[in-house]
């Protein structure tokens, strides 16, 4: 029987709570498909950084590199300046595990709403390949003179060939496997007639930031040549956030930068239902990833029991399948689909979870059912 090993990273806020009815669901799919997890407990976050001043120490990215996946909850703590968690812990974990890759499905599942309107889940179904080490996020760059009128700041984005290069490598492979199981339904006569399965879009901004994206552009296109089922598409950032409101159906995967990365999944979240839903996960694929709910940590209603776990229960489904669990991934799919059509509740805000007499351990325990049942 397979055994993952499974650090549990709840962090701050919701995250703990949303965490459990993950795991809970989690451990639902390993007891129908015979696989079982071994788990291990993390405290990093905002509480324990008020209280020791530490955020992630290089100890707890040793300990990390002995686990098959690493499973977080949520980082951000109202009490703690902007910047010194997310450096501290995420982008630290991200780094050092090399987590070249941010996966963010972005999927319209039946029974959710989203405010595109007249757009419904045969529309919204594509994958966000986002580098995840370099760019803008490197922290590149200084400030000087700062507090006076003569300050200057400077930022810069990085992008090493290499970096590019395994980005899209990733990218295309996702591309040709995704077409391979199911080919893409925005292929044309003449495309089809060519072979192609799948569409990869280059979303880069090539009119300004001709370097950088130049560099990508290049690159993608010397690669795709050996991906000749992968048709090849570009479009500029700017003209992307438009399309995803206008018309999201022309996408299958996308790979784009960090920064670029970072902004159009938080677009591509609230088209597919808003934070709630959305999962990711932090690919390192020769090493150790990490998933997690985009969320965040929603200060506010910690502790309360209402807010919904979907997005922590969708971001251990790509855990699983990750791990390569594939049918236990695409049961508590299946379930959490079940969940949203059961009519139980009409939608994913804090209120209409209440008003549907429900919480979100009852939302963990109702899906961990059907993947039980299922
Ligand atoms: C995300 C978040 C992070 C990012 C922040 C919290 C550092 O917005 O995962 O998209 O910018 O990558
Ligand atoms: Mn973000």
């Amino acid at each position: 029987m397979a055994k993952y090993k499974i650090a549990l990273f709840p962090g701050d806020g919701t995250g703990p709570e949303v965490l459990d009815e993950g795991i809970k669901v989690v451990r639902a799919a390993a007891a129908k498909f015979g696989f079982s997890l071994d788990t291990a407990l993390f405290d990093f976050g905002g509480e324990r950084y008020k209280r020791t001043g530490e955020t992630l120490p290089d100890s707890a990215i040793e300990e990390f590199r002995k686990f098959d996946a690493i499973y977080l909850g949520a980082i951000g703590h109202p009490d703690v300046k902007p910047g010194i968690l997310e450096k501290g812990i995420l982008l630290k974990a991200r780094f050092e595990l090399d987590q070249y890759i941010n996966l963010r499905p972005v999927k319209l599942y039946p029974g959710v709403e989203t405010p595109l309107k007249g757009k419904g889940p045969e529309d919204i179904n594509f994958v966000v390949v986002r580098e995840n080490t370099q760019d803008l996020y490197t922290g590149m760059g200084g400030v000087m003179h700062e507090g006076t009128p003569n300050e200057v700041a400077t930022q810069t984005a990085v992008y090493s060939r290499f970096g590019v290069d395994r980005a899209l490598k990733y990218a295309f492979e996702y591309a040709r496997k995704r077409g391979a199981a199911k080919p893409w339904r925005g292929l044309g006569q003449k495309d089809l007639a060519e072979g192609k399965t799948a569409q990869l879009t280059l979303c880069g901004k090539t009119n300004v930031l001709t370097y950088l994206y130049g560099l990508w552009e290049r690159a993608f296109h010397e690669m795709g040549v050996e991906y000749p089922e992968v048709k090849r598409d570009y479009a500029h950032v700017d003209a992307t956030t438009m399309w995803f409101v206008k018309n999201p159906e022309w996408f299958d995967v996308i790979v784009t930068g960090n920064m670029f990365g970072d902004i159009i999944t938080d677009l591509g979240a609230m088209i597919q239902g808003g934070m709630g839903i959305a999962a990711g996960g932090n690919i390192n694929p020769a090493g150790v990833s990490m998933f997690e709910p985009i969320g965040g940590s929603a200060p506010k209603y910690t502790g309360m029991n209402v807010i919904n776990p979907m997005a922590a229960i969708f971001a251990g489904q790509m855990m699983l399948d990750h791990l390569g669990e594939t049918e236990a991934a695409l049961a508590i799919e299946a379930a959490g689909v079940k969940f949203l059509n059961s009519g139980l509740i009409k939608g994913l805000s804090v209120k209409e979870i209440q008003e549907a007499g429900l919480s979100t351990s009852k939302i963990g325990d109702l899906i961990a059912d059907y993947v039980a049942q299922g």
